[in-house]
């Protein structure tokens, strides 16, 4: 065995008792864990915004402005960039997400703060998940908050109105420059001041509010976990490295557990 698939796999023996010795795993996940799922990550080689560059920081203010002409355009798919959104459609859980789920179901993961706006973790069975950027399959009223499932409002007229208020609803995920929603702001930091232990999966940690959690629960004193191919903001105050994609380490922890 190589030295480096050694180092692996006693970093996942290292993740593996930390989890058996927990009783308040929480997680945050990022774009990394749905990658083997076709759905490309935000930065790095191949990269949604290293491909197509970031969306302009005024998305938010330019919805407020006009939210009709918001929803003409993200209603005609024939702009670039339109295929990440096609992948996400198309994905299904991987490994990497029916291990977390099972996880759940073994009680030793008691949280996921998700920055993944797919769905992939409800798919795959978790049920404890705070999505921090929001689902592109629903909706939001921007007067009562009100999350309805996209595929049950009438895009008739634009922009949508609430059911419920009549407010003018949003699609769910979050955007550049958009305040995070209260009531899962309010769960994620919840979270990180329950976590006795912290993973950190699939994502490059550069993204605030959501990458200070792990570093909230660090600072009380957590071990971190770090789940990830390569190098993260935040390796460095990792307890345990697993250099490796999440869809072979999760299974190989939940396997461990088992036993
Ligand atoms: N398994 C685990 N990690 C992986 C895998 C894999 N199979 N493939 C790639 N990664 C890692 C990369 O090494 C990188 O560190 O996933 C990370 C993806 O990082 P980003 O593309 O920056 O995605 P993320 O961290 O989720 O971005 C955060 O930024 O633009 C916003 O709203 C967007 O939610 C997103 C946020």
């Amino acid at each position: 065995m190589s030295e480096s698939a050694a180092t692996t796999e006693s970093a996942i023996a290292e993740a593996a008792a930390l989890l058996r010795a927990s009783s308040h795993a929480v997680a945050l996940t990022g774009a990394g864990l749905s990658a083997e799922s076709g759905i490309p990550t935000y930065r790095g080689t191949g990269g949604v915004w290293t491909r197509f560059g970031e969306p302009t920081i005024d998305g938010w203010d330019l919805f407020c402005t006009d939210p009709g002409a918001w929803w003409r355009e993200a209603l005609d798919h024939s702009h670039a960039g339109s295929e990440f959104a096609e992948s996400i459609d198309r994905a299904v859980p991987n490994a990497g997400h029916i291990a977390m789920a099972e996880l759940e179901r073994m009680g030793r993961l008691a949280h996921i703060i998700t920055q993944n706006i797919d769905n992939l973790h409800e798919d795959a069975g978790s049920r404890a998940v705070t999505e921090i950027h929001g689902n592109r399959r629903r909706v939001r009223c921007m007067n009562c908050g009100t999350r309805d499932r996209l595929d049950l409002i009438s895009l008739d007229r634009l922009p949508p109105t609430c059911p419920e208020c009549g407010g003018i609803l949003k699609n769910d995920t979050v955007m550049f420059g958009e305040p995070i929603p209260d009531d899962a702001l309010r769960m994620c930091y919840r979270q990180a001041a329950a976590a006795d232990l912290f993973l950190v999966v699939g994502t490059s940690a550069v993204v605030y509010p959501a990458a200070s959690f792990p570093i909230l629960a660090r600072e009380r004193g957590a071990p971190l976990i770090e789940i990830n191919p390569e190098p993260t903001e935040l390796s460095h105050i990792a307890s345990i490295v697993v250099r490796a994609s999440a869809g072979s380490a999760l299974p190989d922890i939940v396997e461990l557990l088992r036993r």
